[in-house]
This record gives structure tokens, C-alpha cells and sequence, in this order.
């Protein structure tokens, strides 16, 4: 069975679209379909697409998400969909230095689906740019093993 993944990239200098780069690369092989959105103008109906989705986001400002994530987040917010279909991943990216907002834009879009009922699939990641590890390294571990279960997931809900 094919599993489309959508990949929801929120981003203010491009290292979340890098990861995001990294992980459709190895994800996309014909039994996996990968698309990569930057977040962008894009508002909740994003979330009537089919398959499983990805939040690959940074944080800035004080624990915000990036601008390009904000009519997205504000969207969701505002509107409340239910969203008790939907399955998703988080993969954050922050830094440490930043400790009382540590990775906060992972962290407040998976509070913010969870709270639209949707279920997420895995850990949420916290990639700590303090770390000196590249996060396209961390996502390319990290990856393998979350595919495995998005496709799992996509399938009982299929
Ligand atoms: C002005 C500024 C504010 C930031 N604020 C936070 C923060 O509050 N919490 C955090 O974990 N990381 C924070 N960061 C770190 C970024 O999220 C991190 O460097 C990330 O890898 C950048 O990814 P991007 O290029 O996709 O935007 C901040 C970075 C900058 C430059």
C-alpha cells in the first residue's frame, strides 16, 4: 500500500527545510510518496489532505513559531477543526541556549493538534542546534524507524 506523507516545513533561515530535504530523500521510494510544504500561506484545510503528516518547525523569537508558521498556527487556533483523523510526527529544531523556550514551536503545534484530537506518531524530536550535530543527521536516524511507524499508522487508518 502507498503511504503519502505530507511534510509541513516552518522555517526562518532554511535548516528545517534541509531536514525536511534529507528525510523526503530517503523516504520517497515509490511505496512512500513524499510532499514538502513550506508552511507558507498554508491555513487548517491543509489537514484535509490524505495520508500522515509531518511538522519539521523551528522556534524563534520568544518560544514562537517561525513567521511563515504563524497563519497556519493562528488558523488551527482560531478555527478548532477536529481533527481526531489525523496522525503526525514532530520534528522540532531549537537551541538549548534558549532554555526556558527550548524547541517551543515542535512543542506548541503538537499541543495544539493534540488538543484538535489528533494522535501523533512517535516521540516528538528536539534537535538542539548547541549540540554541534547537524539535525539532517538526526533526522536521518531518527528517520528510519518513525517511517515505519507513519506506515503502520496510515495503514489502520486507511
Ligand atoms: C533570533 C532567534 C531566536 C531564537 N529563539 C529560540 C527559542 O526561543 N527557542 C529555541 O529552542 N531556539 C531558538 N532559536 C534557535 C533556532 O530555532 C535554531 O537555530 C534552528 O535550528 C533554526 O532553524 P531554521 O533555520 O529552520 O529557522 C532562535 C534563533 C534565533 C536566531
Amino acid at each position: 500500500m502507498t503511504t503519502k506523507i505530507t511534510v509541513l516545513v516552518g522555517t526562518m533561515t532554511g535548516t528545517a527545510q534541509l531536514v525536511a530535504q534529507e528525510l523526503e530523500l530517503t523516504w520517497d521510494d515509490g511505496d512512500t510518496l513524499v510532499e514538502t510544504l513550506l508552511m507558507d500561506g498554508l491555513d487548517a484545510s491543509v489537514f484535509e489532505r490524505e495520508g500522515v503528516f509531518l511538522i519539521c518547525t523551528s522556534t524563534y523569537g520568544q518560544g514562537d513559531v517561525p513567521d511563515n508558521a504563524k497563519k497556519l498556527y493562528e488558523d488551527l487556533q482560531a478555527k478548532r477543526p477536529d481533527l481526531s483523523q489525523l496522525r503526525y510526527g514532530v520534528f522540532g529544531l531549537g537551541d538549548r541556549t534558549y532554555a526556558e523556550t527550548f524547541n517551543f514551536g515542535g512543542k506548541r503545534f503538537d499541543d495544539l493538534l493534540a488538543e484538535l484530537g489528533a494522535q501523533r506518531i512517535g516521540e516528538r524530536v528536539q534537535h538542539d542546534a548547541s549540540s554541534g550535530v547537524l539535525p539532517e543527521e538526526t533526522a536521518a536516524e531518527w528517520g528510519a524507524e518513525w517511517l515505519e511507524q507513519a506506515r503502520a499508522a496510515a495503514a489502520q487508518t486507511a
